[in-house]
């Protein structure tokens, strides 16, 4: 996954977070199958953990209206990563685990990003204490 601009939800500490977990979710690729990509995507599962709790604490803090469906995005993507987690575990071929990787991880965070993230940064920014 390689961050483009398009991405930017203008919240520089989101944005960061989530060019690390492009960063990973590139690695997992790169390394389709093994040992290596099982501890990749150990890492990436909780790095994305922290970075939707740090997500939610700024809906909360603006009192975004739709908090709670931003966070069952957020709920169904944790158990898809894990679903993949016990696939790309027993799955040998990487060009299998890369395809399943692309399907479910690059599609939902690229949707998600562009999509209910943006919303929710710019709801943050237009509301926020100066
Ligand atoms: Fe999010
Ligand atoms: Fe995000």
């Amino acid at each position: 996954m390689i961050w483009d601009k398009k991405y930017e939800t203008g919240n520089s500490q989101v944005d960061s977070e989530h060019k690390e977990i492009f960063r990973l979710v590139q690695q997992v690729c790169d390394e389709g199958a093994g040992e290596a990509v099982n501890s990749t995507i150990n890492f990436l599962t909780g790095y994305t953990l922290s970075h939707f709790k740090h997500e939610e604490r700024l809906m909360e803090e603006s009192n975004y209206p739709a908090v709670s469906v931003h966070k069952k995005q957020h709920e169904d993507f944790v158990k898809e990563v894990l679903a993949l987690k016990e696939r790309v575990a027993n799955e040998t071929d990487p060009f299998k685990n890369n395809a399943d990787i692309k399907k479910v991880i690059v599609n939902w965070l690229t949707d998600h990003v562009l999509g209910s993230d943006k919303l929710m940064a710019n709801h943050y920014a237009n509301t926020r204490p100066v």
